[in-house]
């Protein structure tokens, strides 16, 4: 089943919201979804109030399936109905294993293959920065969202995301979506951006669909301080309805948008017509 990545070059700009968002509303859905943190801060373990279960176990960590110390089972954490997450502990001494064992890497494939029947979809939540762990969950990944904050650093961050894409070899044609997050329709600088962004997604990305901007809402972090998503049916009374239902209707209308089931056009060349195949 899919394997999707939110990725950008850039912290803060709502990787990890996003991913949440999309995880969650699947799951509502009656989806199994499966959430890896590539990310050791393990932020969505935060977003969905299950901070208690980042450390309160020190032997269900991603690297302890790595090291064969643990079933695929034993690292599964579940924070709502279908949905579950697996945290990681260090990704730098994670890349370094990579880069130097071989088989390693190989390990990772298979364990993410082997989920993949489990689930109808895997998301990877990665960090903004780049290591060897990135580039071998970039390149297992079906879809890659690519989510930019829209400012100016933001859009730095855009770019040099499709620079690391071309230095490290990851094919920019799996970018299936770019994501413009923190929009207001009240101040100039984040519609210069999306324009920009446009632009540049244009002469960059084509293959990528440019999604409508997510506004810039208090609501986002008043809900993650307390641990609650937008897709939880209880507490949410004494939130600014107005607001959620902004919120919600805002991201229900974009994910109509995504499809992540789309299977790439087959490749252009005529050798299996001619090796009648
Ligand atoms: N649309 C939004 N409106 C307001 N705040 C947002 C929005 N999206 C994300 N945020 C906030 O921005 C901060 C960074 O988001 P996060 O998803 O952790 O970014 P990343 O994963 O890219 O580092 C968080 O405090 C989050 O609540
Ligand atoms: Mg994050």
């Amino acid at each position: 089943m899919p394997i999707v990545s939110t990725f950008c070059k850039k912290g803060g700009v709502g990787k990890s919201t996003f991913i949440a968002f999309l995880g969650h509303y699947y799951a509502t859905q009656g989806k199994k979804v499966l959430i890896i943190s590539a990310d050791d801060q393990n932020s969505i373990f935060k977003i969905f109030g299950a901070d208690d279960k980042i450390f309160d176990k020190q032997d269900d960590f991603f690297e302890y399936l790595l090291a064969g110390k643990a079933d695929l089972g034993d690292v599964l954490l579940d924070v709502r109905e279908n949905l579950y997450l697996i945290k990681t502990l260090n990704t730098d001494k994670l890349s370094t294993k990579l880069t130097l064992e071989r088989s390693q890497e190989k390990m990772i494939r298979k364990i993410i293959e082997e989920y993949a029947s489990w689930f109808d979809y895997i998301f990877i939540d990665f960090p903004p920065s780049s290591n060897r762990l990135s580039e071998v969950l970039l390149d297992l990944s079906d879809a890659i969202i690519v989510v930019v904050g829209l400012d100016s650093l933001g859009l730095d961050g855009f770019f040099n995301t499709i620079q690391y894409f071309y230095d490290s070899d990851i094919d920019v044609d799996h970018i299936k979506y770019i994501v413009p997050n923190s929009f207001s329709k009240n101040r100039r600088a984040p519609k210069v951006s999306l324009n920009k962004l446009t632009a540049q997604a244009a002469d960059f990305t084509k293959q990528a669909v440019v999604l409508p901007p997510i506004y810039d809402r208090a609501i986002v972090k008043n809900l993650q301080a307390e641990g609650i998503s937008v897709f939880d049916n209880v507490e949410l009374e004494r939130y600014d309805q107005k607001q959620l239902n902004l919120l919600k209707g805002e991201l229900l209308e974009l994910f109509k948008l995504i499809d992540l089931n789309k299977k790439d056009p087959e490749p252009k060349n005529n050798l299996a017509s001619k090796l009648g195949k």
